[in-house]
């Protein structure tokens, strides 16, 4: 099946025809700079800027930076609050002309990385967490996904973990690798002691640079990168739509 895989991000918005089967991407993937605010109507416009570059009509999956619960935006963090309350699925289905589906985006990363990618076959719990503009989490267990966690808001030295250890923050504040990699690690660390899984998978832009804190990490837990890099929301996605088959 093909799939029109969109991952709705703080700083880009991409997308590209993806296989479901294979979880190969069928085009290279079209990158547009998030609109100032990320608005519901100008975010749903690139989107159908994206889905009419690939001539697109088929099926639509999209990773958005929010938990969504039947097609709804329950919460805003780092997008306009004007999202919280939006029905995104029709949102974005009006808009485009195509059957759209809504997933959190670090969810679709995590359907993706279990998989085709790093999670592939894994029986245990697994945590995905992406760092990107914000933290997002996705926990699995034996391949089951408990969709919606947002463990990028729980709280480190007083405040939200992504406002301390996200990789928007990394960039900001400059941070060497060593003083992030110990950002990150107390991150972890916290996640760890909540719930004790088999492996963390790191995703996000941030996981093309793995080799330069994963070995800085002092936790117990295994921590690989993830193998879509950040594709992964792209491909998660396109697995999370409605096929109608
Ligand atoms: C949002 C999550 C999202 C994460 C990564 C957080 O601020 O609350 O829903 O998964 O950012 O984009």
């Amino acid at each position: 099946m093909q799939v029109l895989g969109i991952d709705v991000g703080g700083s880009g918005i991409k997308g590209a025809p993806v296989d479901t089967k294979t979880g190969k991407l069928l085009a290279e993937r079209i990158r547009i700079k998030t609109p100032k605010n990320a608005e519901p109507q100008p975010v749903a416009e690139v989107v159908a800027e994206i889905a009419n570059s690939f001539n697109w009509k088929k099926p639509v999956g999209i990773g958005f930076p929010a938990p969504i619960k039947s097609g709804i935006a329950m919460m805003a963090a780092n997008i306009s609050e004007k999202w919280v309350g939006t029905n995104a699925d029709d949102l974005f289905t009006k808009t485009t002309g195509c059957d759209c589906t809504m997933i959190n985006d670090a969810d679709a990363a995590g359907l993706a990385e279990m998989k085709f990618g790093a999670g592939k076959g894994q029986p245990g719990t697994v945590i995905m967490v992406t760092l990107g503009t914000g933290i997002g989490t996705a926990i699995f267990h034996r391949g089951n996904l408990l969709p919606n966690t947002e463990f990028g808001h729980l709280e480190m030295n007083g405040k939200d973990a992504e406002h301390r250890a996200s990789d928007a923050v990394r960039q900001r504040d400059d941070l060497s690798w060593k003083k992030y990699a110990k950002r990150l690690n107390k991150y972890l660390a916290a996640m760890e002691n909540l719930f004790w899984p088999d492996l963390f998978i790191i995703g996000g832009g941030i996981s093309k640079e793995s080799e330069k804190y994963i070995p800085l990490l002092k936790i117990e837990t295994p921590v690989i990168p993830a193998q879509f890099l950040n594709e992964a929301g792209i491909v998660g996605a396109a697995l999370a739509a409605r096929t109608g088959s």
